[in-house]
């Protein structure tokens, strides 16, 4: 079967692609190389053998996705495509909405001319802002966002329902994502933050090999049980597994499907300084620094659903994330 992927040279798009080629199914991929680079395609020849069909464009372009969708015999589409970051979404919030919002109305419209019925859509745990009890359910209430990214993704969300509803032979998949940390086994493929990262374990990686001084802590006041803030993070292979899991559990029923993919355990910030400290030898410098605006205290999913229903389950632990980050960041100190 051909999927396309949208997104597919990203950190998560490529790793899902690795294991797509593993499991038989071919990715075509559509990606405009804003936060990614070529040399990704290489890697992935290298640990697969499969250079995938690689399009260089934009998911906005109607004319392109045309193209694609009459060049190859798309079964599904997983969409990766997207801009990602809190804050400089509160700076530009017109690009947040027209790439992540506009972009998804673009891409299924060409689903839809081209027959394709099949999509699996990346969303966040972000859609669920801050809610009182853990962990989260999907069935946890949505939209309560701070931000335009996190609104985006809720956006895109409620647009998906409404288009399921009025085209019920549209199978759409929502995967809530935690926290996607780590890196493929091997060391050559990982996240590549251009600039200074903005997520915990990125910077923690740059700290270790020396690109940055200290990690700043942000906050260690928080009613948890160190006081720095907990979150549910996820090995970026085991994410990948979970697409796949989706793809074959519920890609070809009709209807709209939702999961959280988490490991349904929190890791607080310290804890995750220690486990990198471990995986790299020595002791990673931090300093406490006050609260980031718009964080919350502690985040970890209910699992249950995603483990009975896609027959999916996270294995790699917090050290198996430290340990394959730093084997991609050691080997690759500037990224790609
Ligand atoms: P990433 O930035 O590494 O990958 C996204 C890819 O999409 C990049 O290669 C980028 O060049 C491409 N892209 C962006 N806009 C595009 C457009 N208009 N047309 C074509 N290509 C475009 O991000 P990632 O971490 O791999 O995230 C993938 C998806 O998962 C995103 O939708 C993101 O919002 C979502 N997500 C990520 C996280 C996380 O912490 N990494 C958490 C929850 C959800
Ligand atoms: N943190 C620090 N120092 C840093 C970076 C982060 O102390 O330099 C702390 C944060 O305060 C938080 C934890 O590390 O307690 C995790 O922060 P991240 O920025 O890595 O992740 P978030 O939970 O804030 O957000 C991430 C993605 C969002 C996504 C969300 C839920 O960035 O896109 O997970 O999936 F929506």
């Amino acid at each position: 079967m051909k999927v396309l992927v949208t997104g597919g040279m990203g950190y998560i798009g490529s790793h899902t692609c690795v294991q797509m080629i593993e499991e038989g199914i071919e990715p075509v991929i559509v990606d405009n190389l804003c936060n990614s680079k070529e040399a990704v395609l290489t890697r992935i020849h290298e640990l697969t053998g499969v250079t995938p069909v690689f399009y260089q464009g934009d998911i906005r372009d109607r004319e392109l996705l045309a193209r694609i969708f009459n060049e190859h015999r798309i079964g599904s589409v997983i969409h990766f495509a997207g801009l990602k970051a809190v804050g400089e979404s509160v700076e530009k919030p017109l690009e947040y909405y027209d790439n992540n919002v506009h972009g998804t109305l673009v891409l299924v419209d060409a689903m839809k001319t081209a027959g394709v019925t099949s999509l699996v859509f990346s969303s966040s745990a972000t859609v669920y802002g801050d809610p009182d009890i853990m962990p989260i359910t999907e069935s946890t209430a949505t939209g309560q966002v701070t931000n335009p990214y996190g609104r985006s993704k809720f956006m895109v969300e409620e647009c998906l329902r409404d288009i399921q509803l009025a085209i019920p032979e549209f199978s759409i998949t929502l995967l809530r994502y935690f926290n996607p940390v780590g890196a493929h086994p091997s060391g050559k493929m990982g996240e590549d933050p251009q600039g200074i990262p903005n997520n915990l374990m990125p910077f923690i990686a740059q700290v270790a090999v020396g690109r940055r001084e200290y990690l700043s802590v942000f906050g260690d006041d928080y009613p948890t049980p160190d006081g720095t803030g907990v979150r549910d993070y996820i090995h970026v292979m085991d994410l990948a597994d979970g697409h796949i899991a989706a793809l074959k559990s519920v890609g070809e029923t009709a209807g709209l499907h939702i999961f959280n993919l988490g490991t349904g355990q929190g890791s607080s910030v310290l804890e995750m300084v220690g486990a990198f400290s471990e995986a790299c030898g020595y002791e990673i410098a931090f300093q406490i620094c006050p609260r980031r605006a718009g964080d919350i205290a502690e985040c970890w999913a209910d699992t249950q659903k995603a483990n009975e229903l896609l027959g999916w389950k996270a294995r790699f632990t917090v050290s198996e994330m430290a340990q394959d980050t730093w084997r991609w960041q050691s080997n690759n100190p500037q990224g790609y």
